[in-house]
C-alpha cells in the first residue's frame, strides 16, 4: 500500500475461484483481457486485493496453474489472513483482533459431534477457520444446531456455506466483508481511502463484500444459488450491486463499464492494435500493447507482417540493445529481423503472454524506467523473466508512441528456464 501517496483511484476486491479465475476456460481469456485492462490503465494507481476462500498453500498453487496477476493485499482463508505485498507480510493487527471469543478446540469439540460434516484436507484448517464438507440438503440444519450448541459454549462464531458444499465456520469479526472493512479503516487513517471500490463475487462467502458501505458491487453471471438467494432476501433493490451478463474475470471488466468507473476496454478486445493511438505518452500502456502484437504475431494473427515488422522496428532506437536473460545480448533492430522467423509458430497453441507490476518510473522528461514480470505460457508450461524497459519520448509524437531504448530481462526465481532459444523478447 504504501508506493500509493494518495488515495487509489479504484480498489478492485475480488474473490479467485469462479470469479477472477474461470475454471471453464482453458484459454483463460477472461482473466488475460481482465490483466491487460488493470496493468494498462490501473496497475499504477489503483489497488487489486484478491479475497480467496483458500489457504496460502492453495491460493500459491492456483498462481502456479493460471494467469494470475499478483495483488497489492492478498486476503485468504475466508477473510481470516490478510497479507501486504510480494512477500505476503501478514497483518498482526488483524490476528490478534480475531482471538476474540474464538478457541479453535471448542469448535473441533462440537463439530465432531455431526456426523454430516466432512473434514476439509488439512492445508485448509486454519488458525481462526475450520472447514468441512456438508450436503446441500442438510446444509440449513447442521448450521442452526452447529450455531446453538457454539453459543452455549460461548463462542462467538460466523458459520458460511459456499459453493452448495462447503462450510466454514470462523470468529464472529472475521469474513471477507469484516476484512475489507478493516482494510478501508486503515487506508482511511492513512489518508488513502480508496476513491471507489469495487468488490466481485460468485458465492455464499463472498455475500457480506457486498454489505460494506459506499462499495460497489458484482456478482458474476455464473454465480452460485446461495449468493443470488442472499441478493434476493437482502439486496434486491440496491442499485450498487449488479448481476453480471458476463462470466467470471469478464463481468468484472463488464462492472467496471456498468458503474463507470475508468476505462473499460481491454487492449485485448482490440483487434487492430496499430490504430489504437493515444494522444498521450503512456508508457505501461505502450508495455502491455507491445506484448499483445507478440503474442499475436507468433499465434499468427497479425496481418500484414512487413508493415508490422517496420512498425516495430520505427519504435526501436537504432542504438537499443535487448539484453536476453540467458545475459546475450543483440541490437533491438537484429532483435526484430529475427522475429520473421517466429512468425506463427504458436499456431493453434494454447499460447498466451502477460505482463505483471507494470510500473513506469519517469526519470526526466522524456524518459521512463518500465519495470515489470513478463510472463508466457505454452500449454501447461509457464515462464517468467523481469524485465526492465528504457522509453523515450524525444523527438516523436504521442500518437507515434514511445522509443525503446534499452530491454533487460533475468529469470524469475523458480521459472524453468527456456532452453529452446525461441525467448524473443
Ligand atoms: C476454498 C477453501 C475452502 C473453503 C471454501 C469456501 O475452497 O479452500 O477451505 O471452505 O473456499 O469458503
Ligand atoms: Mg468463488
Amino acid at each position: 500500500m504504501d508506493r500509493l501517496t494518495s488515495s487509489p483511484r479504484l480498489m478492485i476486491v475480488s474473490d479467485l475461484d469462479h470469479t477472477m479465475v474461470d475454471h471453464h476456460d482453458p484459454e483463460n481469456l477472461s482473466i488475460l483481457r481482465f490483466n491487460a485492462l488493470w496493468e494498462a490503465k490501473y496497475r499504477h494507481d489503483s489497488l487489486l486485493v484478491f479475497s480467496t476462500g483458500r489457504s496460502p498453500v492453495l491460493y500459491k498453487q492456483l498462481r502456479k496453474e493460471k494467469p494470475m496477476l499478483t495483488p497489492d493485499i492478498t486476503i485468504m482463508s475466508v477473510g481470516t489472513e490478510i497479507t501486504y505485498g510480494n512477500d505476503m507480510v501478514p497483518d498482526e493487527g488483524w490476528v490478534e483482533f480475531l482471538n476474540q471469543k474464538w478457541d479453535k478446540n471448542i469448535v473441533s469439540e462440537e463439530t465432531s459431534k455431526f456426523s454430516e460434516l466432512t473434514l476439509q484436507s488439512e492445508t485448509e484448517q486454519r488458525q481462526h477457520k475450520a472447514s468441512f464438507y456438508v450436503e446441500k440438503a442438510k446444509a440449513q440444519e447442521v448450521m442452526k444446531s452447529l450455531s446453538e450448541r457454539l453459543v452455549q459454549r460461548g463462542l462467538d462464531v460466523k458459520i458460511i456455506y459456499s459453493g452448495g458444499m462447503d462450510l466454514d465456520i470462523l470468529p464472529q469479526g472475521a469474513g471477507k466483508g469484516q476484512a475489507l472493512a478493516y482494510l478501508h479503516k486503515k487506508l482511511k487513517e492513512a489518508g488513502k481511502l480508496p476513491k471507489n471500490t469495487l468488490a466481485c463475487g460468485d458465492s455464499g462467502n463472498d455475500a457480506e463484500l457486498f454489505t460494506i458501505p459506499d462499495v460497489h458491487g458484482v456478482m458474476v453471471k455464473n454465480a452460485q444459488e446461495e449468493l443470488l438467494q442472499w441478493h434476493a432476501e437482502n439486496a434486491k433493490n440496491n442499485p450498487k450491486i449488479i448481476h453480471a451478463t458476463e462470466r467470471c474475470a469478464a463481468g468484472i471488466i463488464e462492472a467496471i463499464g456498468h458503474f463507470k468507473l475508468g476505462p473499460n476496454i481491454s487492449s485485448r478486445d482490440v483487434t487492430d492494435l496499430s490504430d489504437a493511438k493515444l494522444d498521450h505518452f503512456d508508457p505501461a500502456y505502450e508495455v502491455v500493447k507491445f506484448y499483445l502484437f507478440f503474442e499475436r504475431w507468433r499465434r499468427a494473427e497479425v496481418k500484414n507482417a512487413e508493415v508490422f515488422l517496420s512498425n516495430l522496428k520505427s519504435v526501436c532506437s537504432p542504438s537499443g540493445v535487448f539484453v536476453h536473460p540467458s545475459g546475450f545480448e543483440q541490437s533491438l533492430h537484429d532483435c526484430i529481423d529475427k522475429l520473421k522467423d517466429c512468425c506463427g509458430d504458436k499456431k493453434d497453441k494454447r499460447y498466451h503472454i502477460w505482463v505483471d507490476q507494470v510500473f513506469p518510473l519517469q526519470v526526466d522528461s522524456d524518459t521512463w524506467i518500465v519495470k515489470f514480470k513478463k510472463w508466457e505460457q505454452t500449454g501447461e508450461e509457464q515462464q517468467g523473466c523481469l524485465t526492465t524497459v528504457i522509453v523515450s519520448s524525444k523527438g516523436v509524437k504521442p500518437t507515434e508512441g514511445l522509443t525503446w531504448a534499452h530491454v533487460h530481462q533475468t529469470w524469475i526465481d523458480g521459472t524453468t528456464q527456456n532452453t529452446r532459444n525461441d525467448w524473443f523478447f
